[in-house]
């Protein structure tokens, strides 16, 4: 078991640390930089995309979904579990099912739900042969490597990187994507070895709640780091999409609550975002500020987690491994059980 973990106190910790190079196998052979171009061997050519997932692996297909759109493509994110409640209508909709596993049995339902209704379905798995994989049309794999710790932490980087480049199939030529994806794994190593992950867990860790804001794509990392932090600190932790604090979260924001902003970029998102960091500042909550440091986000910021600069779709990745080392960090001063947090498990095959 030992060896498992090569030296590190945790698998979850490992595996923060192997992202680097499971990106690199996410990327291999996949993106080709002289023509600008990224090629998977899957056929993806949709109308509209309808994606299905659960926990970690929703938050991948909302970024997902919002790559796509980006490129022109309606395209829709569903909690796996809800799918069949209300099912949107099929037509010529591809549906995705995003599992790190294969196994889930909520996103294979709601897969095989669309399928019945006449969907032609595409799996976007870490798991060679998974269960999902046998029983969608087509299948897209992340190639994390093998993931032990319950909470999804290197899959949830490669599912992103791997619908990014899903998406910019669509898009004709994209240097700029792909040079951003290209110096992704260097970016990840450098997060890794500069981040204060660790002082800020020191400095929050008794407080009573823990918010995540951001916008766009920096939404389902809040969502995703607030995730990551429930499932191992097992302290109470929300993430909201920045524009909402006012429409309710803001009256739980209180000197005792530390909000993590997700802001990257200089444009308009960041200085949205930058409105709702002044508007809890006066409310005396704590601002931890995951930034790359083009907006002035960080006057207003107690702490600064930062990340380099690179482009939107690859900072979501830079910024969600500085909120992964949060709850990390947090998760171990507390003692918990952080590779099986109680309650919980790797892949949940009942409904
Ligand atoms: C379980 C795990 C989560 C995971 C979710 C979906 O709840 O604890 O970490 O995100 O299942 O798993 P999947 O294998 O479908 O990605």
């Amino acid at each position: 078991e030992e060896t498992g973990k090569s030296g590190y106190e945790h698998y979850m910790l490992k595996e923060i640390h192997e992202q680097p190079r499971a990106l690199r196998q996410c990327l291999r052979g996949r993106v080709n930089e002289m023509e600008g171009r990224v090629s998977l061997d899957v056929d993806f050519d949709p109308e509209r995309v309808q994606f299905v997932a659960c926990g970690t692996s929703y938050h991948a297909a909302l970024c997902g979904a919002h790559l796509l759109q980006r490129s022109g493509i309606p395209a829709q994110a569903f909690l796996a579990s809800e799918y069949a409640t209300s099912p949107p209508p099929i037509g010529e909709d591809l549906v995705v099912g995003v599992t790190q596993s294969g196994e889930t049995a909520d996103t294979l339902s709601a897969l095989r739900e669309a399928r019945r209704r006449g969907a032609r379905t595409l799996a976007v798995t870490n798991v060679v042969g998974s269960t999902v994989s046998r029983e969608c049309d087509q299948t897209l794999y992340v190639r994390a490597g093998p993931e032990i710790g319950v909470a999804a932490t290197k899959t949830f980087a490669a599912q992103v990187v791997a619908l990014t480049m899903l998406a910019l199939t669509t898009d004709g030529e994209q240097r700029d994507a792909i040079a951003a994806l290209r110096d992704l794994p260097g970016n990840v190593q450098a997060v890794l070895d500069s981040s204060t992950a660790r002082e800020v867990a020191e400095e929050y860790v008794d407080s009573e709640a823990f918010f995540f804001i951001g916008r766009g794509l920096c939404y389902p990392v809040a969502l995703e780091g607030a995730l990551k932090f429930k499932e191992i600190t097992y302290e109470h932790a929300e993430g909201f999409a920045a524009g909402e604090l006012k429409h309710g979260p803001l009256a739980l924001v209180t000197e005792d609550t530390p909000v993590f902003a997700v802001v990257t970029g200089d444009g308009e998102l960041a200085r949205k975002t930058i409105g709702n960091v002044k508007e809890v500042e006066a409310r005396d909550a704590p601002v931890i500020a995951v930034t790359d440091g083009q907006s002035d986000v960080e006057r207003y910021a107690d702490h600064v987690l930062r990340i380099p600069t690179s482009e939107p779709r690859t900072a979501a990745v830079l910024a969600n491994v500085q909120l992964q080392l949060v709850a990390y960090h947090t998760a171990a001063m507390l003692g918990r059980s952080i590779d099986k947090p109680r309650n919980l498990a790797k892949s949940v095959t009942v409904e």
